[in-house]
């Protein structure tokens, strides 16, 4: 994580003053590296001892604070990794043009890896991720959103990153194309897990630990699962809180929403959901052959659930 935090710093460096304040500033307040992560523990289960797998790790943390430049701009948010957000700071033009420098330098970075299964597979993954995305926009303010619905959301805008960097990783061994669906697999049911436990988090997690600010979702009238399972399991005035909020977005309903997610145990049902999926993950790579890595690829399963940050 040391070198690929080395490939970060080096390949930040534009000429454009205005891109190196942006990026370092975003790049520099952390985050939790999961993808890169992810793709080096997914490189090392699959025998990986080649160069590359540094150079790609950096490329999958890009894409992702890429699409975190983005998200903040769409999302309104103000608060992220415990800064005040690059579109608080720069505004929001200066995120999404940063952000698009970001993307585009990641994929100058996988070129230079010259593998074409490589570049399929990142160049698919960020067009899903752009399209959950945009269904997501469709699916805000809307309260006939099911499960279905949200689920599809956070596998494209999420899970497919994860599936990519795990896939990317077997690719790099050069993995027979069952063990590689395997990891691809195990990274999808992780990226669910992880932004399940994420849409928890929004209403539950504490400031000082996830680094973002509580009730975004809300405000933004985003149906996530804590909200479809009260409008589904809820009493008719519960039920008729969370529409109504949905509907209506702003954080003014927060505690109403707050109060009938947590009278009807909708949290707890999330948590256990996302347990399932990094269950069916730990599932998905129960033939490969033991080694450190893939003790740790459970352990992190577990971390997806467990989380508080
Ligand atoms: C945030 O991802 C966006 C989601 C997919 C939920 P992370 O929680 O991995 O963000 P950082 O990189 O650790 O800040
Ligand atoms: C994840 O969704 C966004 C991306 C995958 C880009 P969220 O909107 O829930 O992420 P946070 O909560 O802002 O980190
Ligand atoms: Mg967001
Ligand atoms: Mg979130």
């Amino acid at each position: 994580m040391r070198a690929v935090d080395d490939v970060i710093r080096q390949r930040l460096y534009s000429d454009v003053a205005l891109v190196r304040q942006v990026a370092e500033y975003i790049i520099q307040s952390g985050g939790k590296r999961l993808r890169p992560v992810l793709l080096l523990l997914c490189a090392g289960a699959a025998g990986y001892k080649g160069p590359h797998h540094h150079a790609l790790a950096a490329v999958v943390e890009f894409i992702h604070t890429a699409t975190l430049l983005h998200d903040d701009v769409v999302d309104e948010s103000h608060l992220r990794r415990g800064n005040a957000t690059a579109n608080s700071v720069f505004g929001n033009a200066a995120s999404v043009l940063v952000g698009d420098f970001l993307y585009s330098r990641a994929f100058q970075m996988m070129v230079s890896v010259d593998n074409m299964r490589v570049m399929q597979v990142l160049a698919d993954a960020t067009n899903i991720i752009a399209e959950g995305e945009v269904l997501q926009l469709m699916n805000c303010h809307d309260p006939e959103v099911d499960e279905g619905r949200y689920l599809q959301v956070i596998r494209y805008k999420t899970a497919k990153l994860f599936e990519a960097s795990a896939r990317l990783g077997g690719i790099l061994g050069a993995l027979p194309a069952e063990q590689e669906e395997a990891l691809a697999e195990y990274g999808m049911r992780l990226g669910t897990a992880f932004q399940l436990v994420d849409d928890v988090l929004d209403y539950s997690g504490d400031q000082a630990e996830t680094g973002k600010n509580v009730g975004d979702d809300l405000a933004e009238g985003k149906p996530t699962l804590p909200l479809i399972y009260v409008m589904a399991n809820g009493s008719a005035d519960q039920a008729a809180v969370v529409r109504r909020a949905i509907e209506q977005g702003g954080a003014g309903e927060l505690d109403a929403v707050v109060k009938a997610i947590r009278e009807t145990g909708a949290l707890d049902f999330a948590r256990r959901r996302a347990k399932a999926e990094a269950e069916a993950a730990c599932a998905a790579i129960a033939s490969l052959t033991s080694s450190i890595y893939k003790d740790s690829l459970i352990e992190l399963a577990d971390f997806a659930v467990t989380r508080n940050h």
